[in-house]
C-alpha cells in the first residue's frame, strides 16, 4: 500500500537524494508535502534546497514549506564543513522557480495530519527535530493520529559525529529530539550505526553517472563532494548516505534489522549532550519506544537506489 508521507529536511546531499528516492517511488509513497527545517544550513539555503531538488526530479509541483529557523532552545549549529556552504556543494545548481508554499511548515504537518484519516501519515524527519517537536507540542492530539515517525538520527556503537557523544540531527535540538522520543508515537530510527554502513564505493557512483540523466550525474557530483570528508574523518571507502535509509525503509523494511529498545536523550551531560542513551541490551527496564536499527543489507539498499534513481 502506497504510504501517505511529509519529508522533514535540511538538504544536504544525502537529503537530496532521500528527496529524489521518494519521488521516484510514487507506488510506494506519497509525498504530500517536504518541510524544511535549519540544519546542515540556515533555513533560507534549506528551503531553497528542497525545491531544487523537487525540480531536479521533474516533479515541480511538490509543496515545499519552510519550517523553524532555529532550535527549541539553542542556537543553531550547521555543518558546512560537510555539506558546503550551499548545503548542496558539489555541481552547479541553478535557482529554482518553483514557489515556497506561504504556510508555516508547523501549521501544514498539524493540519495535514488532523484532515486525513487516523494512523495513515507517516513524518519522515532527516535533519534536527525542532519542526516535528513544534507540532507535536503545539498540537498534542496529532500524536495519536499519526501512523509512524521514520527518522534518521543517533547512534549507539557508533556514538557521535558531531561530537564524541552525539549525532548532528540530535545533537543540534536535543530538546526536540527528547519531545519526539516521548510522544508515545510508533519510531523507526535509523542512527549511524546502520547509515555508516550504507557506504558508497566507486561503482555505485559510476553507476549513477552512467545513467546519463541529470539526477544521475547530480547524485554522483554530491556523493563526489561529500565523500572526501567522511574519507578523511573516518578512512572508509566511501560516503554514508544516512537519509536515504529512512525512505528505503518504506519501500523495502526487510532491507534493515534492529531492535525495539528503550531510547532517552541526553540532554544536559557535561560532554554528551544529544546522546542517544539506547538501551540496546536491555539492562535499564525503561520501556520501549523506538525500533533502533543495527544494520542494513547494504547491496540490496544499493540495488533499490540505483533501480530507482534510473527512472528520474
Ligand atoms: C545527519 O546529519 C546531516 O549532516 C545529514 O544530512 C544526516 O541527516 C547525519 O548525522
Ligand atoms: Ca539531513
Amino acid at each position: 500500500m502506497t504510504r501517505k508521507i511529509i519529508i522533514d529536511t535540511d538538504p544536504g546531499q544525502d537529503d537530496a537524494v532521500a528527496i529524489l528516492l521518494a519521488l521516484a517511488s510514487p507506488e510506494d509513497v506519497e509525498v504530500l508535502g517536504i518541510t524544511a527545517v535549519a540544519g546542515n544550513v540556515p533555513l533560507p539555503l534549506t528551503e531553497k534546497n528542497a525545491r531544487i531538488v523537487c525540480e531536479l526530479a521533474g516533479k515541480p509541483d511538490t509543496r515545499v514549506f519552510a519550517g523553524c529557523d532555529a532550535p527549541l532552545a539553542r542556537k543553531l549549529v550547521t555543518a558546512e564543513h560537510v555539506h558546503g556552504k550551499t548545503g548542496l556543494d558539489g555541481p552547479q545548481l541553478a535557482d529554482p522557480t518553483m514557489p515556497l508554499q506561504p504556510q508555516h511548515a508547523v501549521d501544514f504537518i498539524i493540519e495535514t495530519v488532523r484532515s486525513h484519516p487516523e494512523k495513515t501519515i507517516t513524518l519522515c524527519p532527516l535533519g534536527p527535530l525542532t519542526n516535528v517537536a513544534t507540532a507535536l507540542q503545539r498540537a498534542p492530539d496529532i500524536a495519536p493520529r499519526l501512523q509512524e515517525i521514520v527518522l534518521m538520527g543517533g547512534a549507539y556503537f557508533e556514538v557521535g559525529n558531531i561530537t564524541p557523544a552525539a549525532e548532528f540531527n540530535i545533537f543540534v535540538d536535543p530538546e526536540a529530539a527528547d519531545i519526539v522520543f516521548r510522544a508515545g508515537v510508533p519510531l523507526v530510527v535509523m542512527p549511524l550505526d546502520v547509515t555508516h554502513k550504507a557506504l558508497t564505493t566507486a561503482p555505485h557512483v559510476q553507476g549513477f553517472r552512467d545513467m546519463g540523466t541529470e539526477p544521475g550525474r547530480m547524485v554522483a557530483e554530491w556523493t563526489d563532494f561529500f565523500e572526501r570528508f567522511d574519507k578523511e574523518k573516518y578512512g572508509s571507502a566511501g560516503a554514508p548516505l544516512h537519509d536515504p535509509c529512512v525512505i528505503a525503509y518504506l519501500i523495502r523494511p526487510e532491507l534493515f534489522q534492529g531492535r525495539h529498545i528503550n531510547v532517552e536523550i541526553e540532554l544536559t551531560g557535561t560532554y554528551t549532550t544529544g546522546m542517544t542513551v539506547a538501551d540496546w541490551w536491555r539492562v535499564s527496564g525503561r520501556a520501549p519506544n523506538a525500533m533502533f536499527m543495527g544494520d542494513i543489507d547494504a547491496e540490496g539498499f544499493f540495488g533499490l537506489l540505483t533501480e530507482r534513481i534510473a527512472r528520474l
